[in-house]
């Protein structure tokens, strides 16, 4: 049987998790393979600390470079994360012939392109099946399994550690940073933690989802990003009596020749299957032209989860080298560029929920409504429940509104007339809502 060598950049959480599969597994992936995937390296500034994984003598090493250069290794596995070292050693890499398996959400949404081009070029694979959904094959479905459907639009619960704070925040009434440190030491949280509650890792991964079913390049700067750090747990707990479960969405929907593209905290109606998704789990709704709704559930992170798509990625790879098959079938294109383009995000349209405190005076309540009105914001419902805060504050109305689809920008424009009006205190709570 022919042998494939594998070379692991970083042995933190995800890597442990690889080189466990690889060794844990080898022979009956050798069986489904046709072909004996070898762990030959892993290589990591600590060759210390206990990873709970029996490394066999002589595969540790500080040395990155010398992994790369082996004649013995034909893939090279980055799990180091970040866009420092890690572009550096996948560029180098791909230079050296290698074909490459990255988790690297950040590195591909923010230089995918130049790291798809060079791999073009060197005529390498380079896989990523990790870097969206943990261990959700979803970037092997769109790539495969749905490559004949024009993909209409894409919901996802793409982040596990504000999918899990958002959980236990509702079930548990739990403090935000408590459990935020469980995330950290579940390992699902990225080394700045920062990323996942301020939405940035959900934008990478959108921008990559997006990218790769409309083959244009997503940059996440460019699309709204909004996080959990800010987030009430007043409207967590209100969602709630509306029937509502806040979950932190990226949305992609395809509106003629423009993709509308975006993260933010969302109420999403308990009928919906996204409403069940709870905990570390992941999930992608993705509607195709041909196949209709599909649902795709898992673990979005944690070390195995993770490391089985990692894994599967270098079985593919493998295969391909020991058949003598197709080669450089892995990367983005960006074929469409020019005829399809990302929506501005105030041009956006959704249902939103909106929390005002509504100064109590006579005929408050009128002039919002009509000012929403003439900012062409149609309202589909505004209550004030006991509930709310508020309303020992002297002259006030704690007001939630929801409003039929509308524009961003509209609704934006909406806020800044009602604020300047003076008619609420404090700055509205601006969420999104889906049913
Ligand atoms: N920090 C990420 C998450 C890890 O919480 O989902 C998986 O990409």
């Amino acid at each position: 049987m022919k042998q494939i060598g594998v070379g692991i950049l970083g042995f933190g959480t995800v890597g442990a998790g690889v080189a466990d599969g690889l060794l844990r597994n080898r022979e009956t992936f050798a069986k489904r393979l046709g072909v004996d995937v070898a762990l030959r390296k892993i290589a990591d500034l600590d060759i210390v600390r206990d990873r709970g994984v029996a490394v066999p003598e002589g595969v540790l090493t500080t040395d990155a470079m010398a992994v790369i250069a082996d004649p013995e290794v034909q893939i090279i596995v980055e799990l180091i994360g970040g866009t420092g070292v890690a572009k550096q050693f996948i560029l180098e890499a791909i230079a050296a012939g290698k074909n490459v398996v990255t988790a690297n959400k950040k590195l591909l949404a923010e230089s995918g392109r130049e790291i798809f081009e060079a791999a073009a070029k060197a005529g390498v694979d380079i896989y990523f099946g990790a870097a969206v959904g943990g261990g959700i094959p979803i970037i092997r479905s769109l790539r495969e399994g749905l490559a004949g459907n024009e993909i209409g639009s894409m919901k996802g619960i793409l982040n596990g550690t504000c999918n899990y704070i958002l959980t236990r925040m509702i079930r548990e009434g739990a403090a935000f940073d408590e459990v935020l440190k469980d995330a950290q030491r579940l390992g699902y949280a990225e080394a700045d933690p920062g990323l996942d509650i301020d939405g940035w890792d959900t934008a990478h991964k959108a921008s990559i989802l997006a990218s790769l079913a409309y083959s244009i390049p997503v940059d996440p700067h460019g699309i709204e990003v909004k996080g959990i750090r800010n987030l009430s747990s007043v409207d967590v707990a209100y969602a709630g009596k509306l029937g509502y479960s806040v979950k932190l969405l990226a949305q992609i929907d395809r509106v003629g020749n423009e993709v509308a593209v975006g993260v933010h905290p969302t109420l999403v109606h308990n009928r919906h299957l996204l409403s069940a998704v709870n905990g570390v789990f992941n999930a992608v709704m993705v509607h195709g032209d041909l196949s209709d709704d599909l649902m795709f559930y898992g673990k979005g992170a944690g070390r195995a989860p993770t490391a089985s798509t990692v894994v599967g990625d270098i079985g593919d790879i493998a295969r391909n080298l020991a058949g003598g098959g197709a080669r450089y079938k892995s990367a983005i294109r960006y074929d469409n560029e020019g005829t399809l383009s990302v929506m501005k995000p105030g041009d956006v349209t959704s249902k939103f929920y909106i929390r005002l405190m509504v100064v109590d005076q006579c005929g408050a309540l009128g002039r919002f409504g009509t000012i929403f009105g003439n900012c062409n914001v149609s309202i589909e419902q505004a209550s004030s429940h006991e509930f709310l805060p508020g309303r020992e504050e002297a002259g006030v109305i704690p007001v939630v509104v929801r409003t039929h689809e509308a524009k961003t920008s509209d609704v934006e424009a909406a806020i800044k007339e009602i604020e300047a009006a003076g008619i609420v205190r404090g700055t509205p709570v601006v969420l999104r809502l889906i049913k």
